[in-house]
């Protein structure tokens, strides 16, 4: 009997609270992603991500902090690669992570890498999109998921979702529109490249 590839292996990077891991990980659950997380991956020891894997019984690493606060030093990319590789990591995804990734990173999984990013990209590229769409007084934004490249959030884009911008939006509830959003969104595009994937490799 020949045995088929069945799932990606994920492995999902994130710096904060992981609501778009559970997104993630219910839908896995659900059988709506031919998927599996490998591994979770945190610069922040802190972060609730970390406990949500936990709870799910996905491993769970902390990196190294380093020297700077926005990205990783070039021995902490090479770790990181490291740990990916150990769990087979096929597609990496980006949910919340704050550290730009770089060169190092980028030769093992530039092509294997999506992000998303709460704005409508290419509008509002960086930290805190949700604030600068206020601030502009756009009357719509969104998120984007992508694919990350050696540009800050200008890789090539997948999908996008909308919602609205209301004039008495604070930040906090514009975000939590957003991130409703992103919960819908970063789980069918995992759908559907994951089964793009797989019919490749059969
Ligand atoms: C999400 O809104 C994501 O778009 C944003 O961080 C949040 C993480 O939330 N990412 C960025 O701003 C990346 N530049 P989560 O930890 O609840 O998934």
């Amino acid at each position: 009997m020949t045995h088929q590839r069945r799932w990606i292996n994920l492995a999902v990077l994130g710096s904060g609270k992981g609501s778009n891991f559970s997104a993630i990980a219910k839908a896995i659950a659900q059988g709506e992603i031919a998927a599996k997380i490998a591994v979770v991956v945190s610069d922040n020891p802190k972060a609730l991500i970390l406990e949500k894997a936990r709870q799910l019984a996905i491993p769970a690493v902390v990196l190294p902090q380093g020297k700077y606060k926005t990205w990783l030093e070039p021995w902490i990319e090479e770790e990181l690669v490291r740990i990916l590789k150990q769990y087979n990591t096929e597609l990496v995804v980006l949910a919340g992570f704050m550290r730009v990734l770089k060169e190092t990173f980028l030769a093992s999984f530039e092509g294997k890498t999506l992000n998303i990013h709460p704005s409508l990209l290419p509008d509002f590229k960086g930290k805190e999109a949700w604030k600068a769409a206020l601030k502009a007084a756009v009357k719509e934004t969104g998120c984007t998921v992508h694919w990350v490249s050696k540009e800050l959030d200008g890789g090539k884009i997948i999908a996008q979702s909308k919602v609205p911008v209301y004039p008495s939006d604070s930040p906090e509830e514009l975000h939590a529109r957003i991130q409703q959003a992103e919960h819908e969104l970063y789980p069918r595009v995992l759908k559907e490249i994951c089964l793009d994937w797989i019919k490749q490799k059969l």
